[in-house]
């Protein structure tokens, strides 16, 4: 990861970024830009050229925006200017990630941070400069960036160490996320993902790693995941994570669905719908990473995540369309499409947590329908919850840290379709609204949890298909940053 340092003094000038912003008394629009005043003192020569530069790089000081200059022979031997936008964390975030971008060739930078900018505001650029930088090592074609370090020039480095320290480990976890999402499921199966969060979790001495296998499952009557992970080579696990801080008054169970690969089973998927089913472990990896995160930033208050995951596979030995399933705790469900198979293991998943975990909240997040996208489209997770004011923090965590969810209806007359014939609950009714009905099933599990329970169906903003802003292609690590503010407003 890039090594992000505070610095009072420029004591090392290779490429010098500057900031820019919008000419005061003006809306942004095509005006021209002026440099933003900043902090530790610089070469006057270096600012008078720079100022003499902005009229004719047409720049407005929109966020991300950037111009390169040389100087051929002189200290710094380069200059960039950047548009800052209007001081929104947003915008902050746009701006880092355009930095990291423009000085991809660059082996060092160095940001001058305007006088007076917040820690807040700190914290948003050191991510975008961050997330930005994200390449996934397998699959990314090319040369990695040269930018190894980027020095930040700010008047009072200690007002924005903790805002850095946050930002850096937001970014790692969310990178990790990315990391197993991203990771081709030949290599990641069940066991791989349990070996990942054993690995991470080894340094953290109250950090607690319960792991199911097949037989436990069986055991204990885990019927969802062992039905969808019946017909891989590969068996199903179950991860229980849990961070006990000593001080913590707080319980919250996070759960994410953790699909190593959905083929869709018998009912299978045809080619474009499988060819990212790769990513259908998002929520896991969203849930486990942010409960690291928790871990890093020593947060006060316990978490136990749980991680359903399993291979949804077509085979000898897969679940059938048809088939009923018994759920931990023992409710049924009547599975007519094997594609279902999310709801499937969160159920297990949420009915364990409802009987055994009593926490005081209860959130899953799931890459469960394609209907999220339909809804909301590829930048906005679907939000469910009985609880208004849980649903408004979790809400404003997730828009506070860049990422978009948008609260949908647990809409009443769709419950009627869940009935069945021949078990407690039909899985997957065909009536339409599929991120809708996908939450009203889940719904069922949670017990006397049902109104401190919030679901997110994160199929959509779980990948990107190109780099935009702090996002880059591929996996997004959508939940982690989100649910480290929310979890962080917690006590
Ligand atoms: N993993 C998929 C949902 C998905 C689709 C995630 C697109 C990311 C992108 C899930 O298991 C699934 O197949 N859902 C079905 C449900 C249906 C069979 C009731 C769907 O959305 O079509
Ligand atoms: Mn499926
Ligand atoms: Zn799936």
């Amino acid at each position: 990861m890039l090594a992000i340092r505070l610095s009072a003094g420029p004591d090392r000038l290779d490429t010098l970024v500057l900031p820019v912003r919008a000419a005061a008394d003006t809306d942004g629009g095509d005006t021209p830009a002026t440099l933003a005043p900043t902090g530790p003192a610089l070469p006057d020569e270096v600012l008078a050229e720079a100022t003499a530069l902005l009229p004719v790089t047409r720049l407005t000081g929109r966020a991300g925006e950037t111009y390169a200059h040389l100087r051929p022979a002189r200290t710094p031997a380069r200059l960039l200017l950047l548009g800052i936008g209007d001081g929104a964390d947003r915008a902050w975030r746009a701006a880092g990630a355009a930095l990291t971008r423009a000085g991809r060739d660059e082996t060092h930078i160095t940001f001058s941070v305007p006088t007076g900018t917040g820690a807040e505001a700190v914290r948003a650029l050191v991510e975008g400069l961050l997330l930005a930088s994200y390449r996934f090592r397998l699959t990314e074609a090319g040369e990695s960036p040269a930018l190894t370090g980027v020095d930040l020039l700010v008047d009072d480095p200690d007002a924005y160490r903790d805002a850095v320290e946050v930002a850096e480990t937001t970014a790692r976890m969310t990178r990790l996320a990315r990391d197993l999402t991203n990771t081709p499921s030949s290599v990641k199966n069940p066991q791989w993902f349990v070996a990942q969060v054993e690995a991470a979790a080894a340094d953290q001495p109250d950090l607690h790693l319960r792991v199911r296998g097949p037989e436990e499952l069986a055991a204990e009557g885990f019927g969802g995941i062992l039905a969808v992970g019946g017909g891989s080579a590969s068996t199903p696990r179950m991860v229980e994570l849990d961070w006990r801080p000593a001080d913590a008054r707080t319980h919250v169970v996070l759960v994410g669905k953790g699909i190593t690969f959905d083929t869709g089973g018998i009912s299978i998927k045809p080619v474009p719908a499988m060819k990212l089913m790769r990513k259908d472990m998002a929520g896991a990896a969203a849930v486990v990473a942010a409960t690291l995160g928790a871990a890093a930033l020593r947060l006060p208050v316990r978490i136990t995540t749980l991680a359903p995951l399993a291979e949804n596979m077509v085979s000898g030995s897969a679940f059938r369309p048809g088939d009923i399933v018994r759920h931990y705790g023992g409710l049924t469900s009547e599975t007519t499409n094997s594609d279902a198979e999310g709801r499937l293991v969160l159920a297990d998943a949420l009915a364990y947590a409802v009987r055994e975990l009593q926490p005081d909240l209860l959130i899953d997040l799931a890459t469960l329908t394609g209907a999220n996208a339909v809804a909301l489209g590829k930048r906005t997770g679907a939000l469910y919850s009985e609880n208004d004011q849980l649903a408004a923090d979790l809400l404003a965590a997730v828009d506070a840290a860049g990422e978009a969810a948008w609260r949908m209806p647990l809409a009443a007359d769709y419950v009627e379709h869940l009935g069945s014939d021949l078990a407690d609950l039909h899985s997957s009714p065909a009536v339409g609204a599929g991120s809708v009905t996908a939450a009203l099933y889940l719904r069922e599990f949670t017990g006397d949890l049902r109104d401190r329970w919030l679901h997110i169906d994160m199929s959509a903003p779980s990948w990107a298909d190109g780099d935009d802003a702090e996002l880059t292609r591929g996996a997004t690590g959508w939940g982690v940053r989100g649910l480290l503010r929310w979890l962080a407003t917690l006590d």
